[in-house]
Protein backbone atom coordinates (compact mmCIF):
# COMPACT_ATOMS: atom_id res chain seq x y z
CA UNK A 1 0.00 0.00 0.00
CA UNK A 2 1.09 3.39 -1.03
CA UNK A 3 -0.17 7.03 -0.16
CA UNK A 4 -0.06 10.08 -2.50
CA UNK A 5 -1.32 13.57 -2.72
CA UNK A 6 -3.83 14.90 -5.45
CA UNK A 7 -5.25 18.41 -5.55
CA UNK A 8 -8.43 19.11 -6.86
CA UNK A 9 -7.12 22.31 -8.65
CA UNK A 10 -9.51 25.79 -8.30
CA UNK A 11 -10.64 25.48 -12.47
CA UNK A 12 -12.13 22.17 -11.22
CA UNK A 13 -13.44 23.42 -7.98
CA UNK A 14 -15.15 26.20 -9.64
CA UNK A 15 -16.78 23.72 -12.35
CA UNK A 16 -18.08 21.28 -9.51
CA UNK A 17 -16.10 18.43 -10.45
CA UNK A 18 -14.73 17.87 -7.00
CA UNK A 19 -17.50 14.69 -6.80
CA UNK A 20 -16.63 14.07 -10.57
CA UNK A 21 -12.56 13.44 -10.49
CA UNK A 22 -13.25 11.31 -6.62
CA UNK A 23 -15.12 8.91 -8.38
CA UNK A 24 -12.46 8.61 -11.04
CA UNK A 25 -10.10 8.23 -8.10
CA UNK A 26 -12.34 5.64 -6.25
CA UNK A 27 -13.40 3.68 -9.20
CA UNK A 28 -10.25 3.30 -9.95
CA UNK A 29 -9.27 1.36 -6.32
CA UNK A 30 -8.02 4.63 -4.67
CA UNK A 31 -8.90 5.19 -1.37
CA UNK A 32 -9.81 8.86 0.21
CA UNK A 33 -7.55 8.82 3.49
CA UNK A 34 -7.79 12.07 4.31
CA UNK A 35 -9.01 15.46 2.74
CA UNK A 36 -9.20 19.34 3.18
CA UNK A 37 -11.06 22.13 1.42
CA UNK A 38 -9.23 25.51 1.28
CA UNK A 39 -7.39 28.74 0.05
CA UNK A 40 -3.82 28.96 0.09
CA UNK A 41 -2.06 32.43 0.22
CA UNK A 42 0.27 33.47 -2.52
CA UNK A 43 3.02 32.52 -0.01
CA UNK A 44 1.95 29.35 0.43
CA UNK A 45 1.13 28.31 -3.10
CA UNK A 46 4.99 29.32 -3.92
CA UNK A 47 6.38 27.08 -0.81
CA UNK A 48 4.41 24.38 -2.23
CA UNK A 49 5.87 25.01 -5.66
CA UNK A 50 9.09 25.73 -4.58
CA UNK A 51 10.84 22.76 -7.22
CA UNK A 52 9.64 25.41 -10.16
CA UNK A 53 10.76 28.42 -8.78
CA UNK A 54 12.70 30.46 -11.76
CA UNK A 55 11.08 28.74 -14.37
CA UNK A 56 8.79 31.14 -16.43
CA UNK A 57 5.53 29.80 -15.59
CA UNK A 58 5.95 29.86 -11.97
CA UNK A 59 3.88 33.16 -10.90
CA UNK A 60 1.30 32.71 -13.10
CA UNK A 61 1.18 28.96 -11.21
CA UNK A 62 1.28 30.29 -7.69
CA UNK A 63 -1.53 33.23 -8.54
CA UNK A 64 -3.57 30.58 -10.33
CA UNK A 65 -3.32 28.25 -7.28
CA UNK A 66 -4.02 30.48 -4.77
CA UNK A 67 -7.03 32.44 -6.91
CA UNK A 68 -9.34 30.09 -5.25
CA UNK A 69 -10.27 27.02 -3.15
CA UNK A 70 -8.90 23.90 -4.07
CA UNK A 71 -8.96 20.09 -2.09
CA UNK A 72 -5.83 18.62 -1.45
CA UNK A 73 -6.53 14.88 -0.54
CA UNK A 74 -4.13 11.37 0.32
CA UNK A 75 -5.06 8.59 -1.80
CA UNK A 76 -3.70 4.97 -0.83
CA UNK A 77 -4.08 2.04 -2.81
CA UNK A 78 -1.34 0.00 -4.63
CA UNK A 79 1.28 1.61 -6.37
CA UNK A 80 -0.69 4.55 -5.90
CA UNK A 81 1.75 7.42 -6.80
CA UNK A 82 2.82 5.65 -10.05
CA UNK A 83 -1.38 4.71 -10.67
CA UNK A 84 -2.51 7.97 -9.95
CA UNK A 85 -0.32 9.89 -12.24
CA UNK A 86 -1.65 7.57 -14.95
CA UNK A 87 -5.52 8.34 -13.90
CA UNK A 88 -4.58 12.02 -14.43
CA UNK A 89 -3.09 12.37 -17.35
CA UNK A 90 -0.14 14.22 -19.13
CA UNK A 91 0.50 17.97 -17.65
CA UNK A 92 -0.57 19.34 -20.43
CA UNK A 93 -4.23 18.54 -21.17
CA UNK A 94 -3.36 18.30 -25.25
CA UNK A 95 -0.91 15.93 -24.65
CA UNK A 96 -2.90 13.48 -22.73
CA UNK A 97 -4.76 10.72 -23.50
CA UNK A 98 -8.57 10.58 -23.53
CA UNK A 99 -10.17 8.80 -20.31
CA UNK A 100 -7.58 10.86 -18.26
CA UNK A 101 -8.68 13.60 -15.83
CA UNK A 102 -6.86 16.04 -17.89
CA UNK A 103 -8.13 15.19 -21.55
CA UNK A 104 -11.89 14.81 -20.13
CA UNK A 105 -11.86 17.72 -18.05
CA UNK A 106 -8.85 20.10 -18.13
CA UNK A 107 -9.04 23.82 -19.59
CA UNK A 108 -5.23 24.49 -19.98
CA UNK A 109 -1.65 24.00 -19.23
CA UNK A 110 -2.08 26.42 -16.41
CA UNK A 111 -6.34 25.28 -15.52
CA UNK A 112 -5.05 21.26 -15.84
CA UNK A 113 -7.79 20.43 -13.04
CA UNK A 114 -5.55 18.32 -10.71
CA UNK A 115 -1.80 17.77 -9.53
CA UNK A 116 -0.43 14.77 -8.04
CA UNK A 117 2.86 13.64 -6.75
CA UNK A 118 5.36 12.48 -9.35
CA UNK A 119 7.57 10.22 -7.12
CA UNK A 120 7.01 8.38 -3.98
CA UNK A 121 10.09 11.02 -2.34
CA UNK A 122 7.68 14.33 -3.86
CA UNK A 123 4.37 12.46 -2.30
CA UNK A 124 6.03 12.79 1.31
CA UNK A 125 6.62 15.99 1.43
CA UNK A 126 3.28 17.38 -0.32
CA UNK A 127 1.43 14.55 2.19
CA UNK A 128 3.53 16.56 4.80
CA UNK A 129 2.90 19.36 3.58
CA UNK A 130 -1.21 19.96 3.77
CA UNK A 131 -1.51 16.67 6.44
CA UNK A 132 1.44 17.23 9.11
CA UNK A 133 0.38 14.68 11.15
CA UNK A 134 -0.49 12.05 8.21
CA UNK A 135 1.41 8.56 9.08
CA UNK A 136 3.59 8.34 5.66
P1 LIG B 1 1.29 20.44 -11.75
O1 LIG B 1 1.25 18.97 -11.88
O2 LIG B 1 0.47 21.07 -10.69
O3 LIG B 1 2.82 20.90 -11.55
C1 LIG B 1 3.26 22.21 -11.90
C2 LIG B 1 2.25 22.96 -12.70
O4 LIG B 1 2.74 24.05 -13.43
C3 LIG B 1 1.67 22.05 -13.76
O5 LIG B 1 0.84 21.07 -13.15
C4 LIG B 1 0.97 23.05 -14.67
O6 LIG B 1 -0.34 23.34 -14.26
C5 LIG B 1 1.80 24.32 -14.50
N1 LIG B 1 2.52 24.68 -15.72
C6 LIG B 1 2.31 25.80 -16.42
N2 LIG B 1 3.14 25.86 -17.46
C7 LIG B 1 3.91 24.75 -17.42
C8 LIG B 1 4.95 24.24 -18.25
N3 LIG B 1 5.39 24.89 -19.34
N4 LIG B 1 5.50 23.05 -17.91
C9 LIG B 1 5.09 22.38 -16.82
N5 LIG B 1 4.09 22.84 -16.00
C10 LIG B 1 3.52 24.00 -16.30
Amino acid sequence: MEKTLLIIKPDAVQRNLIGEIIRRAERARFKVVNIRYLRMAKEVAEDFYQVHKGKPFYDELCNYMSSGAIVPMVLEGENAVSGVRELIGKTNPIEAHPGTVRYDLAVSLTKNSVHASDSPANAVREIKFFFPREDV
